[in-house]
């Protein structure tokens, strides 16, 4: 197949990527760069031989976009491309309205134009809320807290609304959990900006020296540690299943709405020891006060996903640490 991928030189595009070359697929990428590096394609191309075409374009250009689909003819677009720091849509939501809704809608408009109507879109656990009961069924009700998860969820509703209104549409909006790990390689991987926000790239840069000590936010939540629970995929798993999506959507029409997670959950300290443990360090670490809007327990119900696409993880938590911590040692500015 012949696939427009969005936000391919980002983190999860460019392990998609990689798993999409490496089955035979011809890949073309588009993405205006804001929080990635053109360098991934020289390293998307070391691990499979393969350089992907690319396109720096931002999806709300509409004339660019319709350059793109004119070149030639696509079976279907993963659209990764999208801004994700909570925080940062709290205080600059109309950021998160235009690259987000108005960007997938300038998108899925061109898509239309061109014939072009199978999706995978790049959707969130965040939808769920904080009140959802883990594990947690696609069929929960959806009540996300924050302007980036209903950015999310009204992504999901257009392309919801849009194969209800014609048969031809086949869309899978997949619900990723908490996507950690990188490569095995070690040639690509995360490399956020700044400080991290998120556990697994917060360890890492302490791990490397870069950041002093790890805050463990909260120490007192109802689980056997004390410390809050997450659903972690390795990021490979979860570009696998972009594949599986696609092939679902080979023999399915209309709209699916899938989880993509272990179905297990790890505390705080369980990742910590992991870590600790795989890659024989200490990191240091001291409990503080819980991080606002953040839940005790948040894991997946992966079983639709078992049942639709035949898909479940196959990498353990020690893998994800493994892998993170090799990327990190072998890039310890990210893609300088
Ligand atoms: P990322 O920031 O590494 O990748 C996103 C890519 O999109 C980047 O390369 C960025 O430059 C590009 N981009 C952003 N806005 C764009 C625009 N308007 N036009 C063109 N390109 C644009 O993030 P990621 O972690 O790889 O996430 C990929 C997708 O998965 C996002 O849609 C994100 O919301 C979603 N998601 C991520 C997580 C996570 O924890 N990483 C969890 C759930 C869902
Ligand atoms: N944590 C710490 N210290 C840190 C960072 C995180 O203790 O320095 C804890 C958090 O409190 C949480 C857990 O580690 O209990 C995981 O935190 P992350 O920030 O890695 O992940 P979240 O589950 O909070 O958030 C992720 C994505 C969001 C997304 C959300 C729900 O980062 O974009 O999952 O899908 F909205």
């Amino acid at each position: 197949m012949k696939i427009l991928v969005t936000g391919g030189t980002g983190y999860i595009g460019s392990h998609a990527c990689v798993e999409l070359l490496t089955a035979g697929h011809a890949v073309v990428i588009v993405d205006n760069l804001s929080n990635s590096s053109p360098r991934v394609l020289e390293r998307i191309a070391q691990i499979t031989g393969r350089q992907p075409a690319f396109h720096e374009l931002d999806v709300r250009d509409r004339a660019a976009l319709d350059r793109i689909f004119d070149a030639g003819k696509f079976d279907a677009i993963i659209h990764f491309a999208g801004v994700k720091a909570v925080a940062e849509s709290v205080a600059d939501p109309l950021k998160y309205y235009s690259n987000n809704v108005y960007g997938s809608l300038t998108l899925f408009e061109a898509a239309a134009r061109h014939d072009v109507t199978r999706v995978v879109f790049s959707s969130s656990a965040t939808v769920y809320g904080e009140t959802a009961r883990s594990p947690i069924r696609e069929d929960a009700a959806t009540a996300p807290a924050n302007p980036y998860g209903r950015t999310k969820l009204i992504v999901e509703q257009q392309l919801g609304d849009l194969c209800a209104a014609g048969s031809e549409w086949r869309v899978a909006a997949l619900r990723y959990f908490n996507p950690v790990g990188a490569h095995p390689s070690g040639i690509i991987g995360e490399a956020p900006q700044g400080v991290p926000n998120n556990l697994m790239p917060y360890v890492c840069q302490v791990a490397a020296g870069r950041l002093s000590e790890l805050s463990v936010f909260g120490h007192d939540y109802p689980t056997p540690d004390g410390t809050a629970i997450r659903d972690y995929i390795h990021v490979v798993d979860l570009a696998r299943g972009h594949l599986k999506a696609l092939e679902y959507l080979e023999r399915t029409r209309g709209m699916h709405v899938i989880n993509l997670g272990t179905g297990r959950g790890t505390s705080v300290l369980d990742m910590l020891g992991t870590f600790e443990r795989v890659n024989a360090l200490r990191i240091p670490h001291r409990f503080t006060a819980r991080r606002p809007g953040d839940t005790t327990e948040t894991y997946a119900d992966a079983a639709r996903a078992a049942q639709f696409l035949g898909w479940r993880t196959e990498l353990t938590l020690a893998d994800m640490c493994r892998d993170a911590w090799r990327w990190q040692q072998a890039n310890p500015a990210g893609y300088v």
